[in-house]
C-alpha cells in the first residue's frame, strides 16, 4: 500500500516535471530558428500592408489573438469555420460580426506557408501576429496616447470637479 502511493507520487511528480520541462521548451521565440527562420518577417509583412490599409487592424489581430485564448488556451480554434455539425468559437455570440482580421490571417497563413510549408502551427501564427500588430502600430504611439492622458489629469479645472458617480 505505502510502496504503491510512493509510486504514485514519484509518476506524478515525473509528469509534472515532464510537462513544465515540454512547455517551457515550446514557449520561447526561438522555436521556429531552425524550422522556419523566416516566419517573423513573412508574418510582419502581411501584418504592416494591413496595418498600413486600416490603422485599426492592429488593435484587431491584438484582440483576435486574446478571444482565441480566452476559451481553453491559445490553440488557434477561432479560426474554425462552422460545418453543419459543429458550431465553433468564430460566431459564437461574444465573436460574430465582432472578432475581425479573419481574411489577415488567411493572407498571412498562406504566406508563411509559402516559405515553410507544414511547419508553424495556426496558433503560433496568431501569436506571432499579436506581437507584430503591436509592433506595427508602434509603442511610440502609445507612449503618446499615455502623456496626453497624463496632461489631461493634470489639468487644475478637473482637479476641482466634483468626483463622477459613474
Ligand atoms: C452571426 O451573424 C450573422 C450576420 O448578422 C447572422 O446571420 C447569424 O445568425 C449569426 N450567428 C449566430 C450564431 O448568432
Amino acid at each position: 500500500m505505502a510502496a504503491s502511493t510512493t509510486i504514485t507520487f514519484a509518476l506524478i511528480a515525473c509528469t509534472l516535471c515532464f510537462m513544465s520541462g515540454t512547455s517551457l521548451a515550446r514557449l520561447t521565440p526561438n522555436f521556429y530558428s531552425k524550422t522556419c527562420p523566416q516566419v517573423f518577417e513573412a508574418v510582419g509583412s502581411v501584418v504592416r500592408a494591413a496595418v498600413s490599409r486600416e490603422r485599426r487592424m492592429g488593435a484587431s489581430l491584438l484582440r483576435l489573438h486574446f478571444h482565441d485564448c480566452f476559451v481553453n488556451g491559445c490553440d488557434a480554434s477561432i479560426l474554425l469555420d462552422d460545418t453543419p455539425t459543429f458550431r465553433g468559437e468564430k460566431t459564437a455570440a461574444p465573436n460574430n460580426n465582432s472578432a475581425r482580421g479573419f481574411d489577415v490571417i488567411d493572407m498571412i497563413k498562406s504566406n508563411v506557408e509559402r516559405v515553410c510549408p507544414g511547419v508553424v502551427s495556426c496558433a503560433d501564427i496568431l501569436a506571432i501576429t499579436a506581437f507584430k500588430s503591436v509592433v506595427a502600430v508602434s509603442i511610440t504611439e502609445y507612449i503618446l496616447v499615455l502623456f496626453t492622458i497624463l496632461f489631461s489629469m493634470f489639468n487644475s479645472e478637473q482637479v476641482n470637479q466634483p468626483v463622477s458617480s459613474f
